[in-house]
Parts: structure tokens; C-alpha cells; sequence
């Protein structure tokens, strides 16, 4: 007989690597829990449920949504075609998904598995949604089949589960300018996001290489400022007279319905998709196709190299009518609290040669080009705010004074972070150190593709505590949570980006999911294997330094 285990806290590990060796669809199985994020509370026991071709999925009318995907994950690798239905269920040889008023927390979840039955509870239909990943992960990895598979069991360990998430904001960024991604790939990305229980996508769509989002007011932002006529080739960090470029035009851009279409995607999968619009910096595309927008009125071209340029939006009338306009069909397509309007790196050297800053520095009373950056951000602000809206930005948009009512993206340190929540403003961590994953995962730069720099290894990642010691309890409240960001100079394709999301990402997703008291290094890794099996089943081209040690 299988011995009774309970998985407190922390006491796992042993349980964990004496069966995590033996990954096949065994019974020995049942010793492991392969989840990640790591649950607040875990009890194992004795026996398991198997989902089979009758096994019926019930629930409240509220959860068909949730119901229907979770039919969906079964049946394409089972060849079932179980549906959900609405109703209670005691029955045996079912699911039931219900709304549970008595658990607290908005994502919170109850998860129990007993050989007759499986039933999943959230204070929201999110939280059942949360209940349905933990669950997925319970299933063989072979759950993750694009095609049916005969011969697997779907098997899943008795187990209860009791789990709510440390932070509410738990999310990815990607960055389409520099290199775009098929919908399809996107599409992927956001279901990588569900299923390590994150919440939020924080869509890059606009910069110096591209403007990736149509726009119908202004029709030459995607028909000039989607297309660069070549790239750099190399590392950005090459001096000018040693530059080489492809030759090759490149660019696109995500039209409307499009973008509709990824909104409601994530949406299905309780994913909010944060756009970012850039401004004052990093706009030197749409410049280039509108040069009124800019302080000189040359025509430039869209950026063909990295790093940071000087051309940035002139603070006039006609750049806010603009912004504003853009801003409004922007609000229209993504339901999002949160606007991101950017604010990083905007060098000041063209609003100190411009006539027109230089004037309304004086007739608004400003010290320099940083409070000129500040007013800019400030009357942003209000637009934003007219319409129900909040601004995130990065962490530039302290300098100069914060708008106040932004929240801040805290990405050259944490001191950003810090200085906000002390000026009880909300915030979000993605520090460089830890979060940007757009930085080698490896010593060994030679045998790796290129990137921008760094070294970020899974391990640095799991370490990572969002909250700053330096915060008092209450400062600490302001801190919404983290996220990872991927900037794509050097990551030009699906595959690539698969190699520097996983398996960091799933380090990430336990740092704002699960409460430190519960984080382990040893155990998590553990963890990361079935996770690896999943991703062969998906096809997917993870890293592989933590699981063969190389540094
Ligand atoms: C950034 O990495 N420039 C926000």
C-alpha cells in the first residue's frame, strides 16, 4: 500500500526526489506534485482519479467558459469529446467547477482530487481557472498533445490543494519592435502566461524599429513606421564605423481586428493585456512617418540600429493631438486599467536645441527638460484619466516629478521601485538584475546566441523577492508585483524566444505566485522536470543549464 504523504510547507523535498526520478505514467507517480507555481498547501493521498471518455465536466452557468477549456485540454490529446454542462454534481466519475464565496482571496482556489470525483472552487471564475492549471499540471505531461495519443492514462494523484497568490500583478512583457511575432506565436506566449498562473501581458507595441499596432487616424504609422529598409547586424554595442547592415527591409504590424482577436484571447484566459504606447523616447518610427511629430521637422528614417536614439516627440500641440488620438483608439481596443505610455530613455539634447521646449519651459514655469518630460506625462495623465484610466510608466517618469496618479515600472534597479512606493504610488518591479530576460543564461557567451548581455540564470531568478526590505509595511502595499521582460533586439524568432522565456519564466512565476515561506531552490528544480517533459510534448526549445548544471 502507498503510504499516506502530506506535503506541508516545506517539508517536500525528500518525497519529491525519491520520485521525480521515476517520471513515467507509473503508479509510483502518485509521490509527485509537479506544480508551479508551488501551491500554498499541498496534502497528498492515497489513490488518484482517471479521466475517461464518460467522465463529465458540471458546474455553475458562471463557469462555462472555464468548463469549456478545460473539455478542450482534455479532449485533444484523449480524443474525447467530453463537454461541460451545467449543474451541481456529487456523482461519481466527474468534475465539478463551482464559485466558492468563503474562499478570500479574488484568484484564490481549492483543488480536490479523490478517486471518484475532482472538484475544483474559486472565489471567481479565475480562481477556477487557476484550479484547472494546477490540475493540468497533475495530468501527464502528454496532456499537452496537439494530437490524440492512445496509449496514455489520464491519471491524477489524490490530492487538496489549497492556494492564493502572494501578488496581484504577475506578469510578462514582450517587446514587438525590434521583432515581431506571428499572432500564433503571441497566442502561444499568453498560454505559457495561463498556465504558470500569471495574469498579465504587458504588450511593448511601439519603438525607434517599428510601430507594430494600426492606427486609423494615422495610416502612415504602419505603412512607414512598420518597416525598416535594413538591420543592424552584430551587437548594438559595435562602433559606428564598424556597423554592417542585412540589406533586408523588415517589419509588419498587428492590425485591429487582430489585435482584438489576442485581447480576447487573453482575456478567455483571465489575462489583461497592458499596451504600451512610447513616448516622449523611442519614437523616431512614428517620426519617420510623421515628421511634424518631431523637434526638428527633418525626415528620418525608421531605426535600423539598437540603443537608444536622440529623436524624440517634439512637446507640442500637434504631438499631443496625436498622442491623444492614438491613445484613444488604443483605450478602445484594450480594456485595460493600465496604459503604458513608456517614458524610458528619452535623451534631452533635442528639446535643449529646440526654440519651441525652450519657451515652454519658460512660460510654464519649469526648471529644465526633465520637468518638461514631467509636464509631458502629467498632461498624458489627464487625458488617460479622462477616460478611467491609469498610466504606468517606467521609472524615468520620477524624474522631473511623478504625474500623480502613475504607477511605476521600477527596470534599472529597484531603486525606482522604492522612491515611488514612498511617494505612495503603485508599482511593479522588473528590475534588470533579475527580470530581464533578454540576458544570457550563461557564463559560456561564445556558444550561446547572441544577446544584449548579463547573466541571469533560472536560479538568480527564483531568488529575486519583489517586496524591497527597505519599504515599511505600509510602503510595501504598494508593491502590485513583477515581471519579466523580453526585449527582442536579438531574438528574432519563435524558437529563440522560446530558449529565453523557459524555463526562467517558471522560476518568475513562482516568485510572484508563491509566498517565500513556501519557495524552495531545491525543490523547485525538482519540479522543473515533469515542466521539461511538458515542454518536449509542446515542442517547445527551452533552455537546458539548469538541468545539465552548465553556468
Ligand atoms: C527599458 O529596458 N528601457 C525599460
Amino acid at each position: 500500500m502507498m503510504k499516506k504523504i502530506i506535503i506541508l510547507l516545506l517539508g517536500v523535498v525528500v518525497s519529491y526526489s525519491c520520485s521525480v526520478k521515476n517520471q513515467d505514467n507509473s503508479k509510483k507517480d502518485i509521490n509527485v506534485y509537479p506544480v508551479i507555481p508551488k501551491p500554498e498547501k499541498l496534502t497528498g493521498m492515497e489513490g488518484e482519479f482517471v479521466i475517461k471518455s464518460d467522465t463529465k465536466i458540471v458546474g455553475d452557468a458562471a463557469l462555462e467558459q472555464e468548463g469549456n477549456y478545460l473539455a478542450q485540454l482534455v479532449n485533444m490529446p484523449s480524443g474525447f469529446t467530453l463537454a461541460f454542462k451545467e449543474g451541481k454534481s456529487n456523482e461519481k466519475n466527474s468534475i465539478s467547477l463551482k464559485l466558492d464565496d468563503k474562499i478570500e482571496n479574488d484568484e484564490g482556489y481549492t483543488l480536490s482530487v479523490s478517486q471518484d470525483k475532482i472538484v475544483i472552487a474559486g472565489k471567481t471564475a479565475k480562481g477556477v481557472f487557476y484550479g484547472i492549471q494546477s490540475l493540468r499540471q497533475l495530468l501527464p505531461p502528454e496532456l499537452e498533445s496537439k494530437k490524440a495519443i492512445a496509449d496514455v492514462e489520464w491519471k491524477v494523484p489524490s490530492v487538496e490543494i489549497i492556494d492564493s497568490p502572494r501578488y496581484v500583478y504577475r506578469g510578462m512583457h514582450l517587446d514587438v519592435g525590434r521583432h515581431m511575432f506571428p499572432v500564433a506565436t503571441i497566442k502561444e506566449f499568453i498560454d505559457l502566461i495561463a498556465m504558470h498562473k500569471m495574469n498579465t501581458f504587458h504588450w511593448h507595441l511601439t519603438e525607434d524599429q517599428g510601430w507594430r499596432i494600426e492606427i486609423k487616424k494615422y495610416p502612415k504609422l504602419t505603412e512607414v513606421g512598420a518597416f525598416r529598409k535594413e538591420t543592424l547586424i552584430g551587437h548594438g554595442a559595435t562602433k559606428e564605423e564598424n556597423r554592417k547592415f542585412d540589406g533586408k527591409p523588415y517589419g509588419g504590424f498587428y492590425t485591429q481586428e487582430e489585435v482584438k482577436d489576442i485581447v480576447d484571447y487573453a482575456a478567455k484566459r483571465h489575462i489583461t493585456v497592458i499596451p504600451e504606447i512610447e513616448m516622449p523616447g523611442h519614437s523616431i518610427a512614428a517620426i519617420a512617418a510623421y515628421p511634424e511629430l518631431g523637434n526638428t521637422g527633418k525626415q528620418y528614417e525608421v531605426g535600423t540600429r539598437w540603443g537608444v536614439y536622440k529623436e524624440i516627440y517634439a512637446p507640442t500641440e500637434k504631438t499631443f493631438d496625436f498622442l491623444e488620438d492614438v491613445l484613444t483608439e488604443v483605450m478602445e481596443l484594450f480594456p485595460s486599467q493600465l496604459i503604458h505610455i513608456g517614458g524610458d530613455e528619452a535623451p534631452k539634447d533635442q528639446w535643449e536645441q529646440s526654440k519651441y521646449a525652450q519657451e515652454l519651459i519658460k512660460k510654464e514655469g519649469l526648471k529644465n527638460e526633465h520637468e518638461l518630460q514631467s509636464y509631458f506625462i502629467k498632461r498624458i495623465e489627464k487625458f488617460v484619466n479622462s477616460k478611467g484610466r491609469n498610466i504606468i510608466g517606467w521609472d524615468e517618469i520620477l524624474e522631473g516629478g511623478l504625474a500623480p496618479n502613475a504607477a511605476v515600472m521600477s527596470w534599472r534597479g529597484t531603486e525606482g521601485g522604492i522612491e515611488a512606493a514612498k511617494q505612495k504610488h503603485y508599482v511593479v518591479m522588473t528590475p534588470g538584475h533579475s527580470c530581464y530576460f533578454d540576458h544570457y543564461q550563461s557564463k559560456d557567451t561564445k556558444n550561446e546566441p547572441l544577446a544584449i548581455g548579463g547573466y541571469l540564470p533560472v536560479k538568480k531568478v527564483y531568488s529575486y523577492d519583489p517586496t524591497p526590505k527597505e519599504l515599511s509595511k505600509e510602503e510595501q502595499k504598494y508593491i502590485l508585483g513583477a515581471q519579466a521582460n523580453v526585449w527582442t533586439e536579438y531574438i528574432g524568432t519563435p524558437d529563440y524566444l522560446e530558449y529565453m522565456i523557459l524555463p526562467r519564466m517558471d522560476a518568475m512565476a513562482e516568485v510572484v505566485w508563491t509566498k517565500p515561506e513556501h519557495k524552495n531552490w531545491n525543490d523547485f528544480k525538482e519540479r522543473l522536470n515533469p515542466m521539461a517533459k511538458r515542454y518536449d510534448v509542446m515542442g517547445l526549445n527551452y533552455a537546458k543549464h539548469v538541468f545539465t548544471g552548465k553556468k
